[in-house]
């Protein structure tokens, strides 16, 4: 039974005053049964990285929200791993959807980062997903497969130890819609099978993470899946309540299932 992993993605959101509020609220309501139960990460925007660090509370994690296929350099604007690694980031989100839409990231950038981020010893947290175009054409798992296979094939396969999936689909993000549980579960189990055609280790030591739409009231049916060992939360990791909760659910869930 792998350990859940909650991991808040704050995308392009907070403040300097906000980021405190929240840690603060994140610090006094996550009790020590959950952070034991639950591998808990937060990935801020890039500048407050460093705030995050200091006033983060024990035992939760910080994450990145991106990185550079390049480790130093003229690259004006952008963030190295060398940078993640300073500020002991244990995750990086790479190919979330909004990048690969709204900045065009392609699979080779990501599969660059993805490399990178492995050989520095930062989680990949890789993101896949359809559109709602592709899921009525009935193209999901195809989608899947090859936004999975254009970084298996290039990465060896010592290298996936510390790889993380998230399958969140495109149309659940942001929008309130969330993929049912047997929804995400297919395409979990999908997952499942394809790394097991490349490695039986690799397909039970992969956590495959939710995402899109994940809130307090439909996280413990999403955690109940054989297939689903956590969540990347959007928009409900700015609300602490609703972020502890979903924290809780997956600990609940996580030990429920090893009874
Ligand atoms: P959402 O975002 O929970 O706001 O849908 C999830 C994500 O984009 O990672």
């Amino acid at each position: 039974m792998l350990k859940p992993i909650v991991i808040a993605n704050w995308k392009m959101n907070g403040s300097l005053a906000e980021n405190r509020s929240l840690l603060q609220a994140l610090a006094s309501q996550l009790s020590q049964q959950t952070v034991h139960a639950v591998d808990i990460a937060i990935c801020p925007p890039f500048p407050y990285l460093f705030q995050a660090s200091e006033e983060l509370p024990p035992q939760i994690s910080l994450g990145a929200q991106n990185m550079n296929t390049y480790v130093a350099g003229a690259h004006t604007g952008e963030v190295s791993v060398a940078m993640l690694e300073d500020f002991d980031c244990r995750y990086v989100l790479l190919g979330h959807s909004e990048r690969r839409r709204l900045y065009g990231e392609t699979n080779t950038e990501i599969g660059g980062k993805f490399e990178l981020a492995i050989e520095t010893g930062i989680r990949p947290v890789l993101c896949v997903g359809e559109t709602l175009e592709e899921r009525q054409r009935g193209d999901t798992l195809n989608v899947i497969e090859a936004q999975l296979n254009a970084i298996l094939d290039r990465s060896k396969r010592e290298s996936m130890a510390l790889m993380v999936i998230a399958y969140e689909p495109v149309w659940a993000i942001g929008t309130g819609l969330t993929a049912s549980p047997s929804q995400a579960q297919e395409v979990h189990h999908y997952i499942r099978t394809l790394l097991q055609e490349v490695d039986a280790g690799m397909a039970s030591h992969t956590p495959l993470l939710y995402g899109g739409s994940v809130n307090k009231d439909n996280a413990a049916d999403l955690f109940r899946q054989p297939d689903i060992n956590g969540a990347l939360v959007g928009g409900a990791s700015l609300k602490p309540i609703d972020f502890v909760r979903i924290c809780e659910s997956a600990a609940y869930e996580g030990t429920a299932t090893t009874r």
